[in-house]
């Protein structure tokens, strides 16, 4: 329902939810990872996008982040920014922010916040929410009083979300309530970042932001979302791992041709061997153990794709996904000095499979996929998937599971645009 929701948003009835500011503050200290930063950050985009057909009149809500590490380095995106003028570029800015990686000074990201995006705004508002993201102990040199520092603003709520395991003791819960205004209710404990974008959080939060939203439906034509260049300025290396066993089937085979034709087409590739931005493409079909054929290696070039694409030929046997992670982690991205990948490039594998397939060795694959910070994505097509190997493949991610009736339905604009702003 997400995907309908958010590619007719602008065609169905809207929820409005009055003058309301959302501030995200996020956690990008070093602890907190790069997968988990951007697990952070596809939080804040998508409990935005619940909120999201909420646009155009001026009573409508406005969004702001703050993604915080040492004092100094706070960096801000906000929606009335004269550059960001929409909801997707907003998103898009999200998914721009870059891991900062160093201490974590809460209390100062805290006052800072304030400072920057709340106590000055002219909008007139009625409530401003904030919701603090945090993976728990700030460094000792920042001011603890600042904890509180937005707790004096009667027009503020805050709510904290710590995650990781650190709660478990009691003085870090301290904080999370000295954040939430000791209020309770607003603070949420819990273990693992994935947990920030499972569905029933983010409908946790869709009533904690949005409590009393008023129901409008259009009576005007619909008009569509702005466009935006998908994956922007910056590298990703998207690795394809197709899954050739005979249950896939010819046709779905020739579908999937054209879906990786589709993305290579649609993404703004690298120009040339040595850009360190824009978007690189691999694709793997894996058939049984250590059976594989690469297709193209990590590529920019169009021309190489293409042919890859033609070229490759349908294994059409059984299959291992473990072994073909395995080698894609040693080869296709490589080790050492013969590392393939850009420097602070994204790397994304997108799994093509019903996840009917050999699961030996996968444990060890996905943990060497969570080593190598790769970020997954499934599309699963029919009826008879095996859902643990999906979920494992995915990390447990249910968001980044893609499924439809048939393979060809990732050609139609809903689900294949949907995919493009998953991975980008
Ligand atoms: C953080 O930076 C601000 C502005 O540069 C400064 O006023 C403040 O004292 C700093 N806080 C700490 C704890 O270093
Ligand atoms: C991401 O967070 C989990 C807890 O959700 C933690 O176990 C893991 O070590 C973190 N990853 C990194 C790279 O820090
Ligand atoms: C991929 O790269 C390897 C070397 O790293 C090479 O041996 C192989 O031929 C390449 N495959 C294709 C299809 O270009």
């Amino acid at each position: 329902m997400t995907y309908i929701r958010e590619t007719c948003g602008c065609c169905d009835c809207e929820k409005h939810c009055g003058a309301l500011d959302i501030v995200f503050i996020i956690d990008s200290s070093e602890s907190v990872g790069l997968t988990n930063f951007t697990l952070e950050k596809n939080f804040v985009i998508n409990t935005i996008n619940r909120l999201g057909s909420m646009a155009p009149d001026p009573t409508s809500p406005t969004v702001g982040v703050v993604q915080y590490s040492h004092n100094g380095t706070f960096e801000t995106i906000r929606l009335d920014d004269a550059n960001i003028n929409s909801m997707s570029a907003f998103k898009a800015a999200v998914k721009n922010l870059q891991w900062i990686a160093g201490g974590t000074f809460t209390p100062s990201a805290l006052k800072f916040a304030y400072d920057n995006l709340i106590r000055d705004s002219k909008r007139a508002r009625a409530q401003v929410s904030v919701i603090v993201v945090t993976d728990g102990r700030f460094d000792p040199r920042d001011d603890d009083t600042q904890l509180r520092y937005l707790c004096d603003d009667p027009n503020v709520v805050v709510n904290a979300i710590g995650v990781g395991d650190m709660f478990d003791k009691s003085h870090d819960s301290e904080t999370l309530l000295s954040i939430a205004c000791n209020d309770k209710n607003r603070i949420t404990e819990m273990k693992r970042y994935t947990d920030l974008v499972a569905e029933n959080f983010i409908e946790k939060m869709e009533t904690v932001l949005c409590p009393d939203p008023v129901i409008k439906c259009p009576d005007l034509p619909c008009k569509a979302e702005q466009y935006v260049a998908p994956c922007v300025g910056r590298p990703v290396d998207l690795v394809f791992l197709l899954d050739g066993s005979e249950r896939l089937g010819m046709d779905n085979f020739q579908h999937i041709r054209e879906f990786v034709q589709k993305v290579a087409d649609r993404l703004v590739l690298a120009k040339n061997k040595n850009d360190q931005m824009w978007s690189r493409l691999a694709l793997i079909e894996f058939g049984k153990e250590n059976e594989l054929r690469v297709a193209f290696n990590l590529t920019h070039n169009r021309d190489v794709v293409a042919a890859g694409i033609t070229t490759l030929p349908y294994l059409d046997s059984s299959s291992a996904v473990g072994t073909a992670i395995t080698y894609t982690i040693d080869h296709i991205l490589g080790k050492g000095r013969s590392r393939k990948t850009r420097r602070g490039a994204e790397i994304s594998f997108v799994f093509i499979t019903d996840g009917i397939t050999d699961s030996s060795s996968l444990d060890e694959a996905v943990s060497a996929m969570r080593r190598e910070q790769i970020i997954s994505t499934v599309i699963a097509t029919g009826s008879d998937v095996d859902n643990d190997i999906l979920h494992k493949l995915v990390m447990n991610d249910q968001e980044a599971i893609f499924k439809g009736e048939k393979l060809s339905d990732m050609l139609q604009p809903s689900l294949f645009d949907r995919f493009i702003q998953w991975v980008c």
